[in-house]
């Protein structure tokens, strides 16, 4: 991606020059062409303003899209429409159109249409399999530059996005190219490393079971435990990516006590909040990943009464963000099977932390910023209050 901006901006001078000269070319064929189609105003709508064309091929939408479609509205491709351009410019005609932009004699119109050519070609995009097997080659180089190693990696960051991209990474060696960094000594470069991997396994079950093949687990859950924030923060998230809705990750997960990795997360008052958010958002991915077992051999340790304890005292955060993801939490580890009302009483204290919160969600209502969210999160409180007392005693029905 970087690659293709740092030729564009180089470009962006002859582009200028280039660009006027094409608009000139366009207007003398569109011309031709009268109104027998809508061509010409599709080219006159989109090329009125040169600099904004420019802004587009260089913005970010435009690298990760697909440039040609949004430049030449009929056209599929810029290249299409500069084809277009050339083979429907007459040079005497040209001639004439571009007299306003610049003096041209008809011989230094037709190298101009050459250079509009060599144009193309530089412009003419690499595929993403083609600009990943660069950024792997170059993690795959053991002398290249540090500098280059990380621009590798956040070209791949923003290259595994599209799942085909995902999908094809395994297939030329980038998978392994990629895990490999998370052993660098570098804290940025593990860090990355661990960014593209929960990317590249978000929903897709394909390359999730690929990764989790190649062992990544336990060194992400060390990676978690670093002192540099972003790190731990990005190896969480490529643990939550790796394992949702996947058996296998999970089952890995809970033999590396991972649980317990999320207790020490949640139950440390210094941890980044985020962290802890992440944390409790996976909580509730794993027991909604639950419901319905009913297997007492194969329950995961959520039963675990510390655990819930952990999760019901983050509701005591001064953060409403969290607040709400440890209620999300808790509302799902309540309707596990497997989970006792009695913990949730008598370990967790539960029936007085939902007290706390009303009051506190009462006084929320008053403040005009909080308004919303409180009775958002007012709603979500009587919902777990519901399902507590119903789990609790299976009879009574306690409204509040
Ligand atoms: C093309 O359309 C314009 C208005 O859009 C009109 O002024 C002009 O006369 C038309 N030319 C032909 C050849 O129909
Ligand atoms: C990178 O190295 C891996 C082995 O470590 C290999 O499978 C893969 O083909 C290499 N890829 C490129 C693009 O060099
Ligand atoms: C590896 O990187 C070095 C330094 O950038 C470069 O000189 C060399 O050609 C690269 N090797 C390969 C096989 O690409
Ligand atoms: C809590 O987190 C801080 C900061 O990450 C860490 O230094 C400390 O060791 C942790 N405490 C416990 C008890 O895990």
């Amino acid at each position: 991606m970087r690659l293709l901006r740092k030729s564009q901006s180089s470009l962006s001078g002859t582009v200028l020059l280039l660009l006027s000269l094409f608009l000139a070319a366009a207007a003398a064929a569109a011309e031709d062409r009268a109104n027998k189609s809508s061509l010409a105003g599709i080219l006159w709508a989109t090329g009125k303003d040169e600099s904004d064309l420019l802004a587009d091929m260089e913005s970010d939408d435009a690298v990760d899209g697909d440039v040609g479609d949004e430049l030449a509205g009929g056209f599929s491709s810029l290249e299409g429409m500069l084809h277009w351009a050339i083979g429907h410019s007459d040079p005497v005609k040209l001639k004439e159109k571009a007299s306003d932009v610049q003096r041209l004699s008809a011989a230094e119109l037709g190298k101009r249409q050459m250079e509009i050519k060599e144009l193309m070609e530089k412009l003419k995009m690499p595929s993403d399999a083609e600009l990943m097997k660069i950024a792997i080659a170059d993690l795959n180089n053991s002398s290249i530059s540090l500098e280059n190693r990380q621009r590798a990696l956040n070209e791949l960051l923003i290259l595994v996005e599209p799942i085909d991209n995902a999908n094809d990474l395994d297939k030329i060696g980038g998978l392994v190219a990629v895990v490999r960094e998370l052993d660098n000594s570098e804290t940025e470069i593990r860090t990355t490393a661990a960014w593209i991997l929960g990317k590249a396994s978000q929903n897709n079950a394909l390359v999730q079971s690929q990764i989790l093949s190649l062992g990544v687990l336990t060194n992400l859950m060390k990676m978690v435990k670093s002192s540099a924030r972003e790190e731990s923060i990005k190896a969480l998230y490529a643990i939550s990516a790796l394992i949702r809705n996947n058996e296998k990750g999970q089952q890995l997960f809970y033999f590396e006590n991972g649980y317990l990795m999320l207790q020490d997360i949640m139950s440390n008052v210094s941890i980044d909040i985020r962290l802890q958010k992440k944390a409790a958002l996976l909580v509730a991915d794993l027991a909604d990943y639950q419901q319905g077992n009913a297997d007492a051999e194969k329950h995961p340790p959520l039963r675990d009464p510390a655990l819930l304890k952990a999760v019901v005292d983050l509701t005591s955060t001064s953060d409403l963000d969290l607040q709400e993801k440890a209620m999300l939490a808790i509302r799902s580890l309540l309707q596990l099977p497997f989970t006792k009302a009695v913990d949730f009483k008598d370990i967790c204290d539960l029936e007085q932390v939902l007290e706390r919160i009303k009051v506190q969600l009462e006084e929320l209502m008053y403040e005009d910023e909080q308004r919303d969210y409180a009775a958002d999160m007012e709603i979500l409180r009587k919902e777990v209050h519901i399902i507590f007392h119903r789990k609790l005693d299976k009879v009574s029905w306690v409204p509040t």
